[in-house]
């Protein structure tokens, strides 16, 4: 758990997303008030932390097909605290852009990850395709395929935000040949409970969206839909040798999505 010492411009008293989702995890990058909101919602939703960690799970097998598909340049977008297994780590010798918006989430990326071979970390707002992607070009090389990751975090952007207008925006802005890595937690998962996990999420640093399966399909527009299509997270291609289709939470779904080359 961090210490009670609050570095300069960090608001420990707000219920943060990115330091929520670390003590799902198990992480101790969190403060107080992280701790009760999450909770809270594990109160209403106890498979939360099963969920999280097969969510983190499909990311590493999406990652390791798309490397054996000649994939070699990451940019992963709301990269959240480093945890066990980020991309860097599931892969060798490819080149890994973590952006985020959270200053906690960046200082930790940078005194963690900075050092790593073939890894930066930026400072970025998923909603602002434009900026992302140049500043992105700054290390990766856009005349070649990319994967962009944006997993668990397009629920944190508000329906006035317009996410499918941002995925699309990306899509276009993405070299041909690259692939879309995403998960988005659906109310039809968990019925009856989605709006009292909205409730708690409401006073946090990002409100918490869920949207049905049809939607999630539209911000996958104009990509070819990798198979197995769009499922739970145990569900996407499982692997018998990191198999974590025993671990129960299924809130996120996923998919991968090919941009016609
Ligand atoms: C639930 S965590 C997911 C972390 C990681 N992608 C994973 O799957 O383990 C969501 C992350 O998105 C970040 N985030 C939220 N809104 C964002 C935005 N508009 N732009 C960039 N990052 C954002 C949060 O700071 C947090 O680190």
């Amino acid at each position: 758990m961090m210490s009670d010492r609050v570095p300069p411009g960090i608001r420990a008293s707000v219920p943060n997303v990115a330091r929520m989702y670390d003590y799902y995890l198990g992480g101790k990058d969190n403060f107080a008030a992280d701790r009760d909101a999450a909770e809270k919602v594990l109160a209403i939703i106890p498979e939360i932390r099963g969920d999280a960690r097969n969510s983190r799970a499909f990311l590493q097998r999406a990652v390791r097909h798309l490397t054996q598909a000649g994939v070699d340049q990451f940019l992963d977008i709301g990269s959240g605290l480093p945890t066990a297994g980020h991309v860097h780590e599931v892969i060798d010798g490819a080149k890994v852009v973590y952006v985020d918006n959270d200053p906690v989430v960046l200082t930790h990326s940078r005194a963690l990850l900075g050092r790593s071979p073939g890894v930066t970390v930026q400072e970025g707002d998923l909603r602002r395709p434009e900026d992302v992607m140049a500043h992105a070009a700054d290390v990766l090389d856009l005349s070649r395929p990319i994967a962009l990751l944006v997993v668990s975090l397009l629920h944190f952007v508000t329906d006035g935000e317009d996410p499918a207008g941002i995925v699309h925006r990306y899509r276009d802005l993405l070299p041909a040949g690259s692939y879309i890595v995403l998960t988005h937690v659906a109310p039809d998962t968990m019925p009856n409970k989605a709006d009292d996990v909205s409730a708690v999420y409401r006073n946090a640093t990002s409100p918490f969206t869920p949207r049905r399966r049809a939607e999630f399909e539209t911000f996958l527009d104009g990509f070819e839909i990798l198979e197995p299509g769009i499922v739970n997270t145990r569900e996407w291609r499982p692997d018998p040798t990191t198999d974590t289709s025993r671990i129960s939470g299924d809130y996120h779904l996923c998919a991968v999505g090919h941009k016609h080359p």
